[in-house]
């Protein structure tokens, strides 16, 4: 198994759903400041991760990638170092198959090279996608899928450097059927600590609309994924777009509260030097990324649902749990679940914390969510007696 990298589910930055391939030294830099500057770096979001787009559409002479020197005129190496000078880690994408999804080099024929190179750079998180797999002569789709991870695995394992590894292979699979997810995560978390799974989120060109359809098809998708979570080996639902524009202040702060409840790893995807005073609140409450971060490691499960509402419970370190009772529909609702249905250990009263109006109140068994706004989430910490 890979080594466990990643105790508690990342957290940092990525430029592609806000940049695409629209990034260079200087955006990326950017975006590092501003972590730094506005706490949220302090907060824990210190991985900033440099997506597709970042090489020369050729490697060099010696078969080595290269960054495109329009972009990252100083190299990768400064990169790196900068990031790190400011307390930061270094992550960057590459794929397993020929080409990444944008057509750069990919690193198939390439690991060890591929590798060493990134532990050279200093990189300490790697995103490898699989986009452009081209399936084995007598290999099924998954056994290639799974060769190459190994692969890049090994590889990654061998430089010596502690390199976080998220594996993009169940994307890749998830219109397969279950039986599949199953098998292909099962094989992701022996070779990574973290996995992409569903879809992409929308990018910050498209629509409210479907943005915030993207984000309820990711919830929905990933809260499937229950199962298959361990401690320290994460599902990764993709990116939070709050500082994206269109969202209401009530679908960043539903996304943040249920990727918290789902252990989801947090990877911001916006421009940092212009959040909004909202959404630098939003991704930084102390307190919601406290319960992703739970030491327990343990991803909430779906305890109640109906057409348009999902209460999870994720049970945390020293007996509290995390309740998100999350309002779906296009009124407001009043959400509520027994203590007993959300797995609670069994008490006589149970003290809330509002997590995000700060709101403490009792229960004696039934925990209620008042005229929940449509879209919104209450996330409660609970604390029974
Ligand atoms: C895939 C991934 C995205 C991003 C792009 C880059 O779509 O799922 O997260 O890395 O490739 O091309
Ligand atoms: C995008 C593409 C899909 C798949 C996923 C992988 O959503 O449209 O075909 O490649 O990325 O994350």
């Amino acid at each position: 198994t890979y080594p466990n990298l990643a105790p508690r589910p990342p957290m940092g930055w990525n430029d592609w759903s806000y940049y695409m391939c629209r990034i260079d030294e200087k955006t990326v830099l950017d975006n590092a400041r501003a972590l730094v500057r506005t706490g949220l770096a302090d907060k824990g979001y210190r991985t900033v991760t440099v997506d597709d787009c970042w090489m020369s559409k050729a490697r060099g002479s010696r078969g080595e990638l290269v960054a495109d020197p329009q972009k990252f005129p100083h190299g990768m190496a400064y990169l790196g170092r900068q990031l790190h000078r400011m307390g930061l880690k270094f992550g960057i994408y590459e794929d397993v198959g020929t080409l990444t999804c944008e057509k750069y080099p990919g690193s198939l024929g390439h690991f060890p090279q591929d590798a060493r190179q990134f532990a050279q750079w200093k990189v300490d998180y790697v995103k490898a996608d699989g986009c452009n797999v081209p399936v084995a002569a007598g290999h099924t789709k998954e056994e290639t899928y799974r060769d190459l991870y190994r692969q890049m695995s090994q590889a990654l394992r061998d430089t010596g450097r502690p390199i976080t590894f998220s594996v993009s292979a169940p994307a890749y699979f998830q219109y397969d059927g279950d039986s599949v997810w199953h098998r292909v995560i099962g094989w992701s978390a022996e070779v990574g600590n973290l996995w992409r799974e569903g879809r992409d989120v929308a990018l910050q060109q498209h629509s409210p609309a479907a943005k915030w359809s993207s984000i309820l098809y990711n919830f929905r998708y990933n809260a499937k994924l229950a199962d298959l979570q361990k401690p320290g080996r994460w599902n990764d639902p993709d990116f939070l777009l709050a500082g994206d524009t269109g969202l209401t202040r009530e679908e960043i702060q539903s996304q943040m509260s249920l990727w918290a409840v789902m252990a989801a790893p947090l990877i911001s995807s916006t421009d940092i030097a212009r959040l909004s005073p909202q959404a630098r609140e939003v991704l930084g409450n102390k307190k919601v990324i406290a319960v992703d971060q739970d030491a327990l490691g343990v991803q909430g499960r779906v305890v109640q649902q109906d057409g348009g509402s999902t209460v999870l419970a994720k049970p945390l370190k020293n007996r509290d749990g995390a309740i998100a009772l999350f309002n779906s529909g296009d009124t407001a609702r009043t959400l509520s679940v027994t203590a007993a249905a959300a797995g609670l250990p069994d008490a006589g009263s149970y003290r809330l914390h509002d997590l995000v109006t700060g709101r403490r109140t009792h229960s004696d068994g039934t925990i209620v969510a008042p005229d929940v706004p449509p879209h919104s989430t209450v996330l409660y910490r609970v604390t029974p007696g």
